[in-house]
């Protein structure tokens, strides 16, 4: 049972490091997204559903530009912007996260029906 535990930890570890590409739920609660779009991408009053973006989105790199800059994006966008309106709180910049890893969120948030 030693060596097994002395095996097991080691790999848990590991695995809730980082080994590895991360997780997009994950990266989806961690970097705050829920506040304001919830749990399961439906929206709330913060925030718009986050559902069926291939409508507007051509790429996950068109939505990781967005994150970086949602206020360029928003200005550039008569779509955004109209929507834009009907929330109080603004998108912030993400930080924090290499473009990889936001790639990984976008794709998420695209294939989210
Ligand atoms: C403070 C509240 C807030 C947080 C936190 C937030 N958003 Fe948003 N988000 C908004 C609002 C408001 C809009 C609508 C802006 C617009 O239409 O221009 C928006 C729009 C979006 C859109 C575009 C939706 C569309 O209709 O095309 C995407 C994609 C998006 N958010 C993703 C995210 C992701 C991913 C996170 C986490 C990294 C996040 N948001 C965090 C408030 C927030």
């Amino acid at each position: 049972m030693r060596l097994l535990g002395t095996l097991i930890l080691p790999i848990a570890a590991l695995a809730s490091f980082g080994c590895g590409p991360p997780d997009p739920e994950t990266l989806y609660l961690d970097l705050g997204c829920p506040r304001c779009h919830g749990f399961h991408q439906e929206g709330n009053r913060y925030g718009p559903s986050l559902k069926g973006l291939t409508e507007n989105w051509v790429s996950a790199q068109t939505v990781v530009t967005y994150l970086r800059d949602p206020k360029k994006a928003v200005e550039n966008d008569a779509r955004l912007k109209a929507q834009d309106r009907n929330y109080e709180l603004k998108m912030q910049p993400v930080t924090g996260k290499s473009d990889e890893d936001l790639a990984i969120l976008a794709t998420f948030l695209l294939t989210t029906e």
